[in-house]
Order: structure tokens, then sequence, then C-alpha cells
């Protein structure tokens, strides 16, 4: 994560709070207290919703129309000199430390009104929220890139037959494409769960001051609608200790790189040499430095190493939660360290996963020569099911093929008749069609199989959900 490089080291300290201490903080409490180089990204979000609350104020008869619209134009202008690249200075604490001195700075003495009967507390709260919303929009774009490359690949693999595994075992012929969507619908189940996180944060606990709420008659509807939050918090405690919303967060985004981790490891065990299901291409994989034959799929490895950062951002929030007694305490300032980790780290693996795969070649020859007639061994089970036999009694005779096959080393398909009729009478002639991938890729047609129909079908349930 991008920490803010401070300036200048020896301005006047600004601070929101002092006059109950003799003495000022020693440096080494300010270094660790500091949260500047982390938070200072929210600041868009803290301009906005101060500027909601000085009309708050005003509505409530706390500010005149003038002061209302002087700390206005001066969050204006701190927001210009922000976006312009004004960056903080090393005494302040924190981004709403850096708003407030630059008011100040902007309009003078009239922006120490705006501190009214708000906290940091009901305030980074909401500015957290805030930032979350858009997050979890941003994520979801960057999974359908994603998925939109896939849905692209299954298109072109659409009949293209390869082995299907269990325990990484050869299983049962599939389409290529139906393999491929099966890492599609697990990123379309995250985009629900993004939606419910953007749902969780959208509660508005700005009005909740420090703890026990706030004592000007402000409309929290108000705030509520003209900071786009669905619902207002029903609790000022519950308010400024909530991080729900963010374990949310965290857990759909570990969700998210666990599937990506899942997919890549797929892709490097195809792409390896061995199975040459597919080949990478140039601009998203690297070479050695001492085997020039070398082509490796770090966007793959990167993508599969950052599910366990994701996994550690999570833990550490929940751990940081389960200890805490009700209300703000100041643990809750890492809040912010792992939610940006987490989503920042998506932001990068995902465009580069979605370029890594596009880019891929997939080789329908080397899946087709991996598959076997041994792997039809479920299908020979089902021919004798539907001349009669119980599943149990198939199952028992094709296994004492595979074996004498397995003895012999030959394939099912190379065996002479007579040693079907062998294993059971009910075995004719027709043996042999059901020793076909096609045919039994064919025969698993219904809905959410690897059938021609279903997976066509699949494919455009994948597109439509795009
Ligand atoms: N930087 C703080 C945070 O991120 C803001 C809230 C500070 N509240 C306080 N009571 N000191 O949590």
């Amino acid at each position: 994560m991008t920490t803010v490089a401070v300036t200048s080291a020896t301005e006047k300290s600004h601070k929101l709070w002092g006059g109950r201490f003799a003495t000022g903080p020693a440096p080494a409490f300010e270094a660790l207290n500091s949260s500047i180089g982390i938070d200072f990204r929210l600041w868009p979000f803290d301009v906005q919703l101060s500027k909601a609350w000085a009309m708050a104020l005003y509505k409530a008869g706390v500010l005149t129309l003038d002061e209302c619209s002087d700390i206005e134009d001066g969050l204006d202008s701190v927001g210009a000199r922000l976006a312009a690249g004004e960056q903080p200075s090393p005494s302040d604490e924190d981004v709403h430390t850096v708003i407030d001195r630059l008011l100040h700075d902007e309009i003078g003495d009239v922006a120490s009104k705006l501190h009214t009967g708000r906290s940091r507390n009901d305030q980074v709260a909401t500015a957290t929220r805030m930032w979350s919303m858009e997050a979890a929009a941003r994520l979801d774009d960057a999974v359908r890139g994603f998925q939109q490359v896939m849905v692209d690949h299954a298109r072109a693999l659409e009949s293209v037959l390869m082995p299907s595994y269990t325990h990484m075992q050869r299983a049962i012929p599939v389409s290529a494409a139906h393999w491929l969507l099966s890492h599609f619908w697990p990123l379309e189940r995250d985009r629900a769960r993004l939606r419910s996180a953007r749902a969780a944060a959208g509660v508005l606990p700005l009005g909740s001051g420090a703890v026990a709420g706030c004592a000007y008659p402000i409309s929290r509807v108000l705030l509520q609608g003209s900071l786009g939050f669905a619902a207002l918090s029903q609790n000022s405690i519950d308010a400024v200790s909530d991080r729900d919303f963010v374990a949310e967060l965290l857990f759909t985004a570990t969700m998210i790189a666990t599937h990506l981790s899942r997919f890549a490891e797929d892709l490097i065990i195809y792409g390896s040499s061995e199975f040459g299901f597919v080949q990478f291409g140039d601009a998203f994989t690297s070479g050695s430095s001492m085997m020039p034959q070398k082509r490796n799929p770090d966007v793959l490895e990167l993508a599969r190493g950052s599910a366990a950062r994701l996994l550690g951002d999570l833990t550490t929030l929940v751990a940081t939660l389960k200890g805490l007694p009700t209300s703000y305490n100041k643990d809750l300032q890492d809040d912010k360290r792992v939610l940006f980790d987490a989503v920042d780290t998506l932001q990068l693996v995902l465009p580069a996963l979605a370029g890594a795969l596009a880019e891929c070649t997939f080789k329908p020859e080397r899946m087709r020569a991996a598959l076997s007639s041994t792997m039809m061994a479920t299908d020979l089970a089902d021919y004798l099911v539907r001349k009669g036999a119980t599943f149990r009694e198939a199952h028992g005779a094709v296994g004492r093929l595979v074996r004498k096959c397995e003895e012999t080393q030959l394939e099912l398909h190379t065996l002479p008749l007579s040693a079907f009729a062998e294993a059971h009478p009910l075995f004719g002639q027709d043996v042999f069609d059901a020793l076909s991938a096609r045919q039994s890729v064919e025969a698993r047609d219904l809905e959410g199989g690897t059938g021609p129909r279903a997976v066509h079908a699949q494919i455009e349930a994948a597109q439509r959900a795009l």
C-alpha cells in the first residue's frame, strides 16, 4: 500500500484537541498515533461530509447562512488544493486534521465552528463507509472485466473436450468451456457479496457524535439523502464502533482472492509442459535470468500469493474487533490499513489476471490427447444400466475390465468384444460407441451439465449476468 509522503518538518502542530493537556504529546506517541500516512486518501469523502455537516448545522440554527456558505466555499477550496496535489504536513495527525487546518488557512476562525456537535469518531466511520461503497463498485467493475475474458474464451472452447479431474486424477471428459466457466460462477457469487457489502456500508453514522449522539437538532435524514446513504444508524454507541461493513468487504475480497488463486493454480498446472493445455503469452509472463528457455506465469503466481495477504487482512480486522469493548477505541484506526491493502491488492491483481488470460492460447489437441477411453468407465456402467443391469453390478463389471486394462497396460477401447462379454453378458458390439468421449459429453446435457446444449445455455447465462 502507498503511504503518503509528508512535507516540511517545522510547522506548528494543528490539533483538534489539547486544551486539557499541560504539555504537548511526545514525538514517540505522535509517531505511533499518526494515521495520516494511511487515511489521507479519505479526503474527498471528508470534504463532502463536512459540507453536508455545515449545511446541517445551518438548518439546526447553529451557523448563520453566511457562515455556512463561507465554510462550504472554504471546503471547496480545500478540496481543490488537495486535488491539485497538496500534501499533508508532518504535524498532521490524520485526514480530519489536515482538512481542518487547511480550512482555517482558507477562511480563518469561522472554520472553528464546523466541528460543532460532531466527533472524528462519527466522521471517520462515515468517510470510511463512503470509501467502501465506492470501493465495492470499483471491485465489481474489475471482477466483471475478468469474467468477460472468461466468457470470450468459453465461446471458442465450447466444443473442445478435455478431462475433468477429481483428486487431480482423470475423471470424465468435459467441454473446456465448462471447465473455464466453473471459475466464472464463484466470481458471480462474489459480485452478490459485493452488493451486500456495499449495502452494509450504506448506513449513516454521522450525527452519532463521539458516542452518545448530537445535542443539536440536526436532520440526519437530510444528511443521509445528501451523502447517498440508504439508511440511518439506530444506535450511536453501535454506530461509532461498527466495523462489520469493513469485515464484510474484507471477507468478500478474501473470497475473490481465493477464487482467483484457485483459477491461477489450475492455469499454472495446465500451462506446464506436462499438460500443455494452455500456452501463456508475452505481455504477462517473465523470463529467467539464467535459463533462456523459461516463460514464467508470474501474474498467476502473484494472484495466488495475494490470497494469503488478503486472508491476513481479514484475520487482522476480525481479531481486532473481537477484543474490543463497545464504542470507539483507537485500535479501530487500523481498520483502514487492512481495508485499503485488500482493495488495492485486488485492483492490481484483477486487471493483470484479465490480461494474462486474454493472451492465453488454449490447445484443443493437447486437451483431446489427454482423454483416454478408460475415462469412459462411468459411461460403460451407464450402458449396462440402460441394458437392464443394476448400477452396483455394472460398476463391478466395469471395474474388473479396468483392472484387466491396468494389468495389461491397455486402454478399454483396445480390448476385444470377448473380454467385455466375459465381464458382463449384456455387453454387445455397440459397447465401443459408449467409449467415445464426444458421446460421453453429449449424454450429460441436462441443465448445469457439460453437454453441448447445456454449455451453450451456460455461456449465454454468463454473458447475461455481465
Ligand atoms: N484517525 C482516527 C481513526 O482513524 C480518527 C478518529 C479519532 N478518534 C479519537 N477519538 N481520537 O480512527
